[in-house]
């Protein structure tokens, strides 16, 4: 049988039968578990060779279902606190379905009139919302890491272009190593950038003060005055990772002005501090950089995939992803092609959420949801700090609250065993999704707070877990 004449009609009927259940998930999006337990057995028999006749459209789409209830991650739901995750706002994800209906595809004006003027108009207003200046470029992109991609990839055109070379078109051969310096704090993707960029994961140089990864602002001054006019790229961390913490914006920036420097700030969730008064001063003078990474994603709450990458140049931006054949809009096409300044040909309608999310909840909006983790944030240190068994290991500022299960009586090195066995039995666990890592050395936890949707009584309720989980491994144990 001929499968393509039947799609027409079982696509209504697919849509008829499923709707709901689509609906219903977005609704229950609450309520449902944070990682159902037992996940990986339920998908340990599942890999077959391809179908040689599929099994039909309802019945995949039936199991499918099935699959995201018993080993789906909820995420977006209200007791996710792992890596840095927001939720989505209903105008966001509302908008996102309306693109996923579409099918919309953003490269160039022509595709989706809406979709790049969306994008065009919701970049300006990232702007006026995080003070970048009016006449900055920006393009949308998948998350944070291809947004440090492509403000990299602008710096590294910079920097060629002082040593009077187009690296777009004749490559790094010939040149010095491109000098990169930041503090201990730079994300994990900005070294994988480098290494794609030709630059080289080693070749960053970080001035830590101590095991937090502080910046050494003198070790950092020194190392830009030995350069001696020659240029070089700066990396701002605006929020890092593990703790919340923020290199010294300004004086980084400041320091950087007196030399020849493309200064970049990675402020994927960290730039957030900008929209509130309570937070305004962790991030001064990021308007006085060059590029600035942002992501969509975490705190702004709309759909993944989702960052934003901002620089002062958008002619940099289109010589080092220039992309020109016969069929494509050429450069001086009058209609706006945003994939011509970022790394992807084609892309999906992201614009369509954050428009959305922008035009629905305007500033304040961002701003209610912004102080609202903050005040999660909070109470949860606060439940932290009466607990018994539990141990702040930061002074939460912004969103993340790193703490470690301290029953009493153990050294560090024991307490980080058994943080990383308490981190594993949470996960298994499935009401939380949260991740250990290191701070200063030490094993924490460190939830971040990015979601509308968490609660203080989600906050309160993990606490308890994490005491329940901890006495249950210490009796284990003994
Ligand atoms: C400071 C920083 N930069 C970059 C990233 C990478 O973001 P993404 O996962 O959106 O690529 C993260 C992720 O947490 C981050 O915290």
């Amino acid at each position: 049988m001929n499968t393509v004449p039947e799609m027409r009609p079982e696509m209504r009927s697919l849509l008829d039968e499923l709707g709901t259940s689509i609906i219903d998930i977005v609704r229950d999006t609450d309520d449902r578990i944070a990682l159902p337990p037992g996940s990986e057995a339920v998908l340990a028999g599942l890999s077959e060779s391809l179908p040689e006749s599929g099994s039909g459209a309802r019945q995949t789409l039936d199991s499918l279902l099935e699959l995201c209830e018993q080993a789906g991650g909820n995420t977006s739901g209200p007791r996710c606190f792992h890596f840095v995750i927001g939720g989505s706002t209903p105008a966001a994800h509302i908008a996102d379905l309306i693109a996923t209906a579409h099918d919309a595809v953003t490269y160039t004006w022509v595709l989706s009139p809406v979709g790049v003027h969306m994008e065009l108009q919701a970049i300006d207003w990232l702007k006026e919302l995080f003070g970048l200046p009016a006449g900055w470029a920006g393009v949308m992109v998948t998350g944070a890491t291809m947004s440090n991609f492509v403000c990299l990839a602008a710096a590294r055109q910079w920097w060629g272009e002082q040593h009077g070379v187009d690296v777009s078109e004749t490559g790094l051969v010939g040149l010095p190593q491109m000098p990169v310096l930041t503090s201990g704090f730079v994300h994990a993707s900005t070294l994988r950038v480098l290494a794609l960029q030709g630059i080289g994961r080693s070749n960053v140089r970080r001035f830590s003060a101590d095991e937090f990864g502080r910046l050494d602002v003198n070790a950092y001054r020194h190392a830009l005055e030995a350069l001696d006019g020659q240029p070089a790229v700066v990396v701002v961390n605006a929020g890092e990772v593990n703790g919340g913490e923020f290199d010294p914006v300004e004086e980084m920036i400041d320091i950087a002005r007196e030399h020849n420097c493309w200064v970049h700030v990675d402020g994927a969730f960290g730039l957030f501090a900008r929209i509130s008064p309570r937070t305004a001063d962790l991030a001064p003078g990021v308007e006085r950089a060059d590029s600035v990474t942002v992501d969509g994603h975490k705190w702004l709450n709309v759909p993944y995939d989702t960052g934003y990458a901002f620089t002062r140049d958008h002619a940099l931006m289109a010589k080092a992803f220039r992309y020109s054949a016969d069929y494509l809009p050429s450069e001086d096409d009058p209609h706006p092609t945003p994939g011509a300044i970022g790394p992807e040909s084609s892309r999906r309608g992201r614009s369509f959420a954050t428009w959305a999310t922008l035009k629905a909840y305007g500033r304040e909006g961002q701003r209610d949801i912004v102080e609202h983790c903050l005040d999660i944030a909070q109470c949860f240190a606060a439940r932290v700090g009466e607990s018994a068994t539990l141990e702040l290991m930061n002074e939460p500022r912004l969103n993340i609250v790193a703490f470690r299960y301290n029953p009493g009586g153990m050294d560090d090195d024991t307490l980080d065993e058994l943080n990383r066995r308490l981190g594993d039995a949470v996960i298994a666990d499935g009401r939380f999704l949260v991740g250990t890592s290191k701070l200063g050395g030490r094993t924490v936890f460190r939830p971040a707070f990015s979601n509308w949707r968490t609660r203080d009584e989600d906050v309160l309720e993990f606490a308890a877990v994490v005491e329940e989980l901890g006495e249950r491994l210490l009796r284990q144990q003994s």
